[in-house]
């Protein structure tokens, strides 16, 4: 036997190194599967996933039902889809923020919401414009028992800091007849309920004491009025009664929050390639065309102008506030002639075809990578000095579907449902409490490890999605951690997002001279 091992046969070390051959390729072909996620994860290693304090992880499960479609809706109803765009706020939501392990503490929080319930900023020609007050009244519905207090703070809004553009935008809405665009009540209450969430999420971990600092709270908005007064609403639903004197209120003059690093001139060559196909697709949608053309007819209008008038932006409105779809008067006094939910639901279905063939062209990936760098980057960065300073910060940025989309996108949520109004991303810091003298002991010694360590998570709608993204999907059973690590989300900030480009920097992937 000895003599085969030493000298074996020629045959016998073929087929030994073709044994040895298939091993390889099996376990090669394991390691993949995981790591491409592929084998489902049993819901016994969701469970042993729970950290002491219990639950945090269970959300990854539910998450999928909620802020995913769930894999057997793959064709949802457009019309109920669309209920939950509006995101009426008349029930009360699960929120996954601030869970963790009872001894981590929360040292950041930044968030980036997208304005509240608008009026529409398209009307439909020929028809009557939805009747809508935006006047802030706690008698009308729906309302909030912070309502009262926070029209009046508003009031009292001369006494923060303000970037000059931003001064004199009125701090409410105003207008008893909506104007196009403004935040509706609507709208500010769905804010100041998701900033009062997260004022209960944190309470509890002690983050921010009622004497904070201005260097710990950081407000930044667009210049329209819809996203400062949604910031504001968000603001004072997490801290009510806020000490305006210490506040100041930032603009950002891009949608892409880019700062002083919005040039790119890629970004604008994968935009354009993305609405390409977006116009090629819908085109091609002749149930689409028909129903245009059958719309345009009803109003007496060229189906041209029809399509140009975005119909569907003011049918949401109408059917978020239950208001009846528009109808004209026929010419003879007969019945009115009216558009019709059947007509919103093509509209809408082509629309969630357009998301799903988005998703599978990858365009507009490589758009919102280059688009959602930059914040991406001053999000990572806070954190870093965060980290180093031990003092803790809070910020908000109040934005525009075309930020929120670009970001969930870039942040490889690309399955998640597109931005409803009041939409919500947060980003969470937590140090894990020091190591004990044992168990320093036990790993060496090394003082370093003694400190406690950097964890982040990342929520969407109040659903943790941290292990859906790239940067912390759960890899098999050993080195799942139950909390993403902070140097993960870094590098994958700094380096490793760019590989969806081809390219290892922003400045590569942005200047790169066409291939
Ligand atoms: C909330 O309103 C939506 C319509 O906007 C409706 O579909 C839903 O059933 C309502 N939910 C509750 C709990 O009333
Ligand atoms: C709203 O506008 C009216 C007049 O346009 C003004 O009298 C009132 O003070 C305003 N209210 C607030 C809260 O700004
Ligand atoms: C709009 O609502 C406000 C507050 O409820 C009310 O005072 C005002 O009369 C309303 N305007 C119209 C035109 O209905
Ligand atoms: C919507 O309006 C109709 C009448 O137009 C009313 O019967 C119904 O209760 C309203 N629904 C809601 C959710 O307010
Ligand atoms: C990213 O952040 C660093 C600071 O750590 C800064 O020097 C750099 O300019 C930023 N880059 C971009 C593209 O935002
Ligand atoms: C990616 O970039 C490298 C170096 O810039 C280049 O050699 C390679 O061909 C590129 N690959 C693709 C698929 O574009």
């Amino acid at each position: 036997m000895e003599s085969d091992v030493d000298q074996p046969p020629k045959m016998l070390t073929r087929n030994y190194f073709l044994l040895l051959l298939m091993g390889c390729v099996l376990v090669l072909a394991i390691i993949s599967l995981q790591f491409l996620n592929l084998i489902p994860l049993t819901p016994l290693e969701e469970e042993q996933q729970v950290p002491p304090d219990g639950g945090f992880q269970v959300s990854l499960i539910k998450s999928r039902k909620r802020v995913f479609p769930a894999p057997h809706d793959l064709k949802p109803d457009p019309v109920s889809e669309a209920y939950g765009y509006c995101n009426t706020p008349n029930h009360t939501e699960q929120a996954w923020e601030g869970h963790s392990p009872a001894d981590y503490k929360l040292l950041s929080v930044q968030v980036m919401i997208r304005h509240g319930d608008r009026y529409p900023l398209y009307f439909i020609p020929k028809t009557k414009r939805p009747a809508i007050n935006c006047t802030l009244s706690t008698s009308k519905s729906p309302s909030h028992p912070l309502l009262k207090t926070f029209i009046g703070h508003m009031r009292q809004g001369g006494r923060g800091h303000w970037d000059s553009t931003l001064s004199s935008i009125p701090r409410v809405p105003n207008h008893s007849a909506c104007e196009t665009g403004e935040l509706t009540q609507t709208g500010v209450v769905q804010h100041l309920r998701n900033g009062q969430l997260l004022h209960h999420a944190y309470k509890r971990r002690s983050f921010l004491s009622s004497d904070w600092s201005p260097r710990q709270v950081w407000v930044e908005t667009t210049s329209k009025a819809r996203t400062l007064q949604s910031g504001l609403a968000f603001l004072y639903g997490f801290l009510p009664q806020f000490d305006w004197s210490k506040l100041t209120v930032r603009h950002q003059w891009s949608t892409l929050f880019c700062g002083s690093e919005c040039d790119c001139p890629a970004r604008g060559k994968y935009l354009e390639e993305e609405q390409k196909r977006q116009y090629r697709l819908r085109v091609s949608d002749a149930e689409l065309e028909k129903t245009y053309a059958q719309m345009a007819k009803t109003l007496g209008v060229p189906t041209r102008q029809l399509r140009a008038a975005n119909p569907v932006d003011s049918l949401l409105c109408h059917l978020c506030h239950n208001i009846s779809f528009p109808c004209v008067a026929a010419g003879d006094g007969g019945p009115k002639d009216c558009l019709k939910t059947d007509q919103f639901a093509v509209i809408r279905r082509q629309q969630l075809d357009d998301e799903a063939d988005r998703r599978k062209a990858g365009l507009y990936r490589k758009y919102a990578v280059l688009a959602m760098h930059p914040y991406l980057n001053q999000t990572a960065n806070r954190m870093e000095r965060v980290a180093r300073d031990g003092e803790a910060a809070f910020s908000v940025s109040s934005a525009h579907d075309v930020t929120v989309a670009p970001l969930l996108s870039a942040l490889g949520l690309e399955e998640a449902r597109f931005p409803r109004f009041a939409a919500r991303i947060v980003f969470e810091m937590w140090k894990s409490p020091p190591a004990t003298q044992k168990q320093v002991r036990k790993r060496g010694g090394n003082a370093k490890a003694k400190d406690g360590q950097l964890f982040v998570r990342v929520l969407y709608d109040g659903e943790d999605v941290t292990f859906h993204t790239p940067f912390c999907r759960p890899r098999g059973r050993q080195n799942a951690p139950p909390l993403c690590p902070l140097n993960n989300f870094l590098s994958f900030v700094r380096r490793d997002m760019f590989s969806v480009v081809n390219a290892t920097s922003y400045k590569e992937a942005c200047y790169r001279r066409p291939a």
